[in-house]
């Protein structure tokens, strides 16, 4: 099938075929007396394509330009709801999407994406197609008038239509345009001013101007109003501006959009020349709307792929937030194991050689349980709590914890902070645990540096925003390193120092907050994070964060133990009868309700997590049979993400331990237990 606009549909088919996946494509042109479609090109065989007219009624391409956007028909041939789908069916599409194409309102065409294998084509290719839509038809608008557009040519203007439409340099379309005018109509001096979408001129190209001339052109450009009169539509001539300043030719785009103008003076033009000219003219408006068509796909194509980056980036850390998740589950209680029992041999212990040996395991234990900590923060994201905090006070707690170690290692402390900085609403611990990052980042990079070193905390309040910024005299970070710091487990720190995911967390945390956190850095000066906070309104019920109130009662108590885990029974009940207390332990939750049933127990400590009757079931068992031990359950677990159990420690309101603790921990969680009875 041989058609005025088979051309254009190459330009338009290879676009389409750079963004989508498919190996069908097919374009109905509205015909003019809206009595339906055409089609009027196809790929991959144009040539086989059924020539078949689609009616304005029943069909998928009449629907689609109705309602404005694609549409997607799978597995055709099996059932048919549309007019054209027969047809499609022929030509070898087994799924199809249709999607308009509007310019400025008005259709230009629809697009038919198809493939040849049935329920292959995807339903973001078409949100694709439409997200391009817009340029997808004014290249199809523009490929149509190079094609229909262009009167018969003069012999001696058919290299200059040859070449200039298939040109893709701007500059070379500029200049072969005014080559040609010198040469074929012997005007002498030429300008061609381009315009962009606000008719402001952005660039020049001139021939035959002296440079005196030129300084001319650029101290006194064309009035507006001038300008305007040149595309004054309507007019019998395009020529305007017969005076001093030449003649004025303009350059049209589609739906007759200014593109820029070209000014002619001097010379000894030939008779003729006006029609010719204006004929290149109109092939160079052609091949500059088209390039800058192109330059805004490719802008957008690359927008689009930094999108599908970002996505697969969150997809692949959503992943590696569930592995993480159950690696650090797995680890909590043999660490837990490890580090009870390793302080409970330190208590017995009496040689001097094991002693260290011991502090050495509990140390490193300790610090396994940082790592698994901070690797159960990254996975989960719990929800942030929101209590009224001041920033103030809080970069002042931090920096109580932290201005020891760092005036230690020579680090001069600058407090810069905005008295009158406003409360906001957030979570105390996790700001602390962003801040407590930048600060400790800071104090290891500037301990890489000899000479002055100086921290300045500043806060500052402005536009409903709360401003922190850390800034430290470090080596600063390399462009290279600087775009991955935010990446989880980026690290540039020798192992053991940083597991790289302080930034990544802090970033999270920031972001749940609704504020940001920014870098900047000169390698060789320094580094500054800011972190960027929302003011919300601090209703007054709203209570000041306070630190736990904690009371040590210890005094002899039974106590069951209750956990699947047999490490952590034989721990608890060690640890337990150590100070005095007497352990029962049940690894079951249905042993364990037995032995709450036929004996007295002052305190329960149990698993959340067992097989068969678990920790909330026997708890809800219990309360039913036994309601005065409601008050004395203690829980273990090791994560409070899950919604189910931030809910039950709502309601229950039960104590919990975080899996792994240590010993003074349960000892002061039981205490607060024993105080209320
Ligand atoms: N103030 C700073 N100056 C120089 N480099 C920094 C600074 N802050 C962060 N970095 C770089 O960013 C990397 C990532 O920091 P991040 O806090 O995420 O992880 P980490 O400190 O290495 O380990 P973690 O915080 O988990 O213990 C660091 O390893 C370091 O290379
Ligand atoms: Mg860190």
């Amino acid at each position: 099938m041989k058609t005025a606009a088979g051309d254009p549909c190459r330009l338009l088919f290879s676009e389409i075929l750079r963004l989508v996946p498919c190996d069908r494509i097919a374009l109905a042109m509205p015909l003019s007396d809206g009595s339906g479609f055409r089609i009027c090109g196809a790929h991959p065989d144009g040539a086989s394509f059924p020539d078949i007219q689609i009616p304005s009624q029943g069909s998928c391409a009449a629907h689609v330009a109705a309602h404005r956007h694609g549409e997607l028909l799978s597995a055709l041939g099996t059932e048919t709801h549309y007019a054209e789908e027969e047809a499609l069916y022929r030509a070898g599409f087994r799924d199809a999407a249709f999607v308009p194409l509007f310019l400025g309102g008005e259709l230009q065409g629809v697009v038919i994406v198809g493939r040849s294998e049935v329920n292959s084509l995807e339903a973001r290719s078409i949100r694709c197609l439409e997200k391009v839509s817009g340029l997808l038809a004014a290249l199809l608008a523009a490929s149509l008038q190079t094609a229909t557009a262009a009167p018969p040519c003069p012999p001696g203007v058919v290299p200059f239509a040859r070449r200039i439409p298939q040109e893709e340099d701007l500059e070379k379309i500029c200049r072969g345009l005014l080559e040609a005018i010198r040469e074929r109509t012997g005007v002498r001096r030429a300008v061609l001013t381009l315009l962009d979408s606000e008719m402001k001129s952005y660039q020049w190209f001139f021939t035959g101007l002296s440079d005196s001339e030129i300084d001319e052109l650029h101290r006194a450009p064309l009035s507006d109003e001038k300008q305007r009169e040149i595309f004054k539509a309507g007019r019998d001539s395009s020529v305007t501006g017969e005076g001093a300043d030449g003649l004025h030719v303009p350059l049209f785009g589609t739906r007759r959009r200014p593109l820029g103008y070209l000014t002619l003076a001097g010379g000894d033009p030939a008779r003729d020349f006006l029609p010719v000219v204006e004929l290149m003219a109109g092939l160079v408006a052609v091949a500059l709307e088209r390039n800058q068509l192109l330059l805004e796909i490719k802008r957008e194509r690359s927008r689009m792929q930094k999108i599908q980056e970002q996505l697969l980036h969150a997809e692949r850390l959503s992943a590696l937030g569930q592995l993480v998740s159950g690696v650090a589950h797995e680890l909590n209680n043999p660490l837990a194991g490890v580090m009870g029992f390793a302080e409970l041999a330190m208590r017995e212990n009496t040689n001097p050689r094991c002693e260290r040996d011991l502090q050495r395991i509990v140390k490193e234990s300790q610090r396994c349980q940082h790592i698994v900590k901070n690797l159960l923060n990254f996975a989960r994201r719990t929800k942030a709590e929101r209590r009224a905090l001041s920033i103030n006070d809080l970069v002042e707690n931090v920096l109580d914890l932290q201005s020891y170690q760092l005036k230690l290692d020579n680090v001069k402390i600058l407090p810069d902070l905005d008295r009158d900085l406003p409360r906001t609403l957030g979570d105390y611990h996790q700001i602390q645990q962003v801040l407590l990052n930048i600060i400790n980042n800071a104090h290891q990079a500037m301990q890489e540096v000899d000479g002055e070193r100086a921290l300045v905390l500043r806060t500052r309040a402005e536009e409903g925003v709360i401003r922190i910024q850390i800034t430290d005299t470090g080596p600063g970070i390399s462009p290279a390193r600087l775009s991955r710091i935010f990446e989880p487990f980026f690290t540039t720190k020798a192992p053991g120092k940083g597991t790289g995911l302080g930034l990544s967390l802090s970033q999270g945390i920031v972001k749940q907050h609704g504020g940001e956190i920014r870098v900047d850095s000169v390698v060789g000066k320094g580094t500054t994070f800011t972190v960027e906070l929302p003011v919300r309104e601090v209703k007054e019920e709203e209570a000041p964060e306070s630190v736990a109130r904690q009371e040590a009662a210890d005094a002899s108590h039974t106590i069951l133990v209750v956990d699947d885990e047999e490490v952590i029974v034989d721990l608890l009940r060690e640890v337990l009868a150590a100070v005095g207390h007497k352990v029962e332990t049940a690894q079951s939750g249905e042993q364990a309700l037995d032995k709450i049933l036929s004996t007295p127990f002052d305190a329960v400590i149990s698993d959340l997590k067992m097989p068969g009757l678990d920790g909330a079931g026997l708890y809800a068992q219990v309360c039913d049979q036994k309601p005065e031990m409601a008050g004395r359950f203690v829980f273990s677990t090791g994560d409070l993400a899950g919604a189910a159990t931030q809910d039950f420690f709502k309601k229950t309101g039960c104590p919990y331990l975080l899996k792994p603790f240590d010993m003074e921990t349960v000892r002061s969680t039981l205490s607060r237990i024993f105080s209320r009875s």
